[in-house]
């Protein structure tokens, strides 16, 4: 099957062809990141107007790059949630539109299959799986015992992990995205502060805002004693109980599920390179099962992987029509 993908959640308007779940024919990804460096954060008013102005000529990009014409094309596959509600409704409207006008079955996918789908473009996915989902909007361990099934078994009660290192890096003033900036920054430092480590109520679950309120506190402690302490230390002792906690979660689920063969990444804290030290230590201790994190390319939000995720929704015979909304909380 060829299929467009159209992605709006957050703050990257984006399209894509692919070809039979593997051929990326065109990705086109318009990123409003520039413009929201200065607020701090994704607004989500102004990243509503951006996409308005940006999707009709990425999709057109993405159909002209693709090399193939509407006719080619046999579905088109669009992020119906979850996500900032006014993002998601103009690519839902445009996903809409093209789908009734060049009569193309229109197929509703979840962005978070998106994330673990993205996978496949790499790899073949293999069952029972279990996938990490680490982005700026969500943290969730997901348990797949066959292809598009998925079972949450455990998610953030509170910040995403993402949301955490931006935040954090707000604290120390280091700018936004604050992801890559922490994660370089504790490439120089130790961790030797403790700061809290987070407590949950679900066995998988993850919490990440007493953390981020132990930095704060820690540094406002550190000024109120006019003592010196060394932001790349802090930086390292934040991300390490962070991953830690994540990790902590993986291992658990590993071991309750032995059934499990493959164990995939997605979403834009996977670009963390501690993170992905991590995945490797754990796949020595996991010599059964297969280990994936996808190039960066695939884990950032792009519409490649709402497509290759939208030929296993139309598999299952999954399809909506011209009343579909968007669903900014929609569950997987
Ligand atoms: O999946 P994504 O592109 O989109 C959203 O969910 O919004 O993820 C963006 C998030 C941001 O919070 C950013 O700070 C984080 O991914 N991020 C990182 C790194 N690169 C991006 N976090 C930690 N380490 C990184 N190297």
């Amino acid at each position: 099957m060829i299929i467009l993908g159209i992605e709006s959640s957050c703050d990257e308007t984006a399209a894509a062809v692919v070809k039979d779940k593997k051929e990326v024919l065109s990705s086109i990804i318009a990123s409003q990141i520039d413009t929201h460096k200065e607020f701090g954060g994704v607004v989500p008013e102004i990243a509503s107007r951006i996409h308005v102005e940006n999707i009709s000529w990425v999709v057109a990009r993405a159909i002209e790059e693709s090399g193939v014409d509407w006719k080619d094309i046999d579905a088109v596959a669009i992020t119906q949630g979850p996500g900032l509600i006014g993002c998601l409704h103009v690519g839902v409207t445009a996903a809409k539109t093209v789908a009734e006008l060049f009569e193309k079955p229109l197929i509703p996918v979840n962005h978070l299959a998106g994330h673990i789908y993205a996978n496949e473009m790499v790899t073949d996915m293999k069952f029972p799986l279990l996938a990490l989902l680490v982005s700026g909007g969500n943290s969730e361990l997901v348990y797949m015992k066959d292809a598009y099934s998925f079972e949450v078994l455990g998610e953030t009660q509170d910040d995403a992990i993402g949301e955490a290192y931006d935040k954090v890096a707000r604290v120390l003033n280091l700018g936004y995205p604050g992801g890559p900036k922490i994660d370089k920054l504790a490439r120089q430092g130790q961790a030797i502060y403790a700061l809290p480590k987070p407590k949950t109520q679900g066995k998988y679950d993850f919490s990440f805002s007493g953390l981020k309120s132990g930095v704060l506190q820690f540094v406002k402690r550190m000024e109120r004693r006019n003592e010196e302490w060394i932001m790349e230390d802090l930086a390292a002792s934040f991300q390490e109980t962070a991953l830690n906690e994540i990790f902590d979660k993986v291992r658990l689920a590993l071991n309750d599920h032995p059934e499990i063969v493959h164990f995939v990444v997605g979403g834009g804290v996977s670009a963390n390179s501690r993170l992905r030290e991590m995945v490797s230590s754990l796949a020595e201790e996991y010599p059964n099962v297969e280990f994936t994190v996808p190039p960066m390319r695939c884990c950032t939000d792009n519409a490649a992987m709402i497509a290759v995720a939208g030929e296993f929704a139309a598999e299952q015979g999954r399809k909506a029509d011209g009343w579909l909304s968007a669903d900014a909380s929609l569950e997987m």
